[in-house]
Order: structure tokens, then sequence, then C-alpha cells
């Protein structure tokens, strides 16, 4: 089996971080999943507000608060499924317990195909490492860490399945 294809960036602003969500959410097809891991404050919702913009959704993104999952639909009929899974349970098996009770797995399933008003979503999941075992094999998985000063990020991205290389090859083009 080959390893799964990897890029790193440097993100020296927020702003940088925003446009890298921005181009993921503009190559992004129906079905992908996004997950995001990081610490608190790593910039994950940063990166999902991009990816939004990306998909032309015109409402402003935060993180859900009382909501594990907000939906918001997209310029070009896809949707975002934003999902935050910090105030699921404290152990992974917790969390994936509750997970399951709101059907993540049932979101991501169906994020592959049109519905009655999108052509399918894009799923993407803050606090990624705490519903691990709940995840499709395919889905880009982005690990955000701090980088020397206060505004610079590290994010690796690593593509597990063809959806997921082929949205990493798009990114690594632009
Ligand atoms: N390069 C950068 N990329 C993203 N955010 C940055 C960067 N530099 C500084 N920041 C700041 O770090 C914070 C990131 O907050 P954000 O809500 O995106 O993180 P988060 O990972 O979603 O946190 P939480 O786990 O609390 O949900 C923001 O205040 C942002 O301005
Ligand atoms: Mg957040």
């Amino acid at each position: 089996m080959s390893a799964a294809p990897q890029h790193i960036l440097y993100l020296d602003s927020p702003t940088k971080t925003f446009g890298l969500g921005r181009c993921l959410g503009e190559h992004a097809a129906a079905g992908q999943v996004i997950a995001l891991c990081g610490d608190l404050g790593a910039g994950k919702t940063t990166l999902s507000q991009g990816i939004a913009a990306g998909l032309g959704v015109a409402a402003q993104v935060t993180s859900p608060t009382f909501t594990l999952v907000a939906e918001y639909l997209g310029s070009r009929g896809l949707r975002l499924v934003h999902v935050d899974s910090y105030r699921l349970g404290d152990s992974p098996a917790d969390a994936a317990r509750e997970a399951a009770t709101f059907g993540l797995e049932e979101i991501v399933e169906s994020a592959a195909h049109p519905d009655a008003d999108s052509r399918g979503a894009v799923v993407v999941i803050e606090w990624a490492e705490r519903v691990a075992a709940l995840l499709p094999a395919d889905r880009l998985t982005i690990v955000l860490t701090p980088d020397g000063s206060p505004d610079a990020r590290r994010a690796e991205l690593t593509a597990h399945g063809p959806q997921s290389a082929h949205l990493l090859a798009a990114i690594q083009r632009d």
C-alpha cells in the first residue's frame, strides 16, 4: 500500500488560514469529508469559515455552541455541514457513542448524494480526533499546530482515499 499523500503549509496569519479554507471550499465536491484536528485556538473555525466562503455560504459561520451540527447552503448548490465534536464525551468511546446518537455516520453517508435542497454536502468536522472511529475511509485530515509566532500555524494535510487525494492535488496546484 502506498503512503497517503501529504502536504505541509505554513500559514503566517489568520487570513492565510482562511484562504486555505476558501481554496478547499472552491474545489471540494459532494461527499468530501474534511477532518480538522488541533488544540483550542488552533484555527479550526477560521479554516471552516474559509471553507464556507469557498462554497459560497452567505451566512456567518461560527462554532455551533449548543448544537453540535450546523448546516448552510452554498451558492453552487452544495451544503456545508459543520460539526464541532468538542462538547462530546471525554473518552473517545463516549464521544463516538454521542456522535452516533446525532447520526454523524448518516450525515457523512448522505453527503455524497443530492437531495431535494442540494447537490450534496461537504462535511467539516472540528475536533475530528474525538470521533476518529466514525470517520469514513476517504477524508482529508488537516492538523493545525502553533508554529513559533502567535500568528503562525503549521497545517499538515493528509489525503486518505481517492476523493481527498484529488482535492489535495487541486490545493497544491493553486
Ligand atoms: N495563522 C492563523 N490561523 C488561524 N488563526 C490564527 C492564526 N494566527 C492567529 N490566529 C488566531 O487564533 C484564533 C483561532 O481561533 P479559531 O476559533 O479559529 O480556533 P479553533 O481551533 O476553532 O478553536 P476552538 O478549539 O476553541 O474551537 C483566532 O483568534 C485567530 O485570529
Ligand atoms: Mg472552533
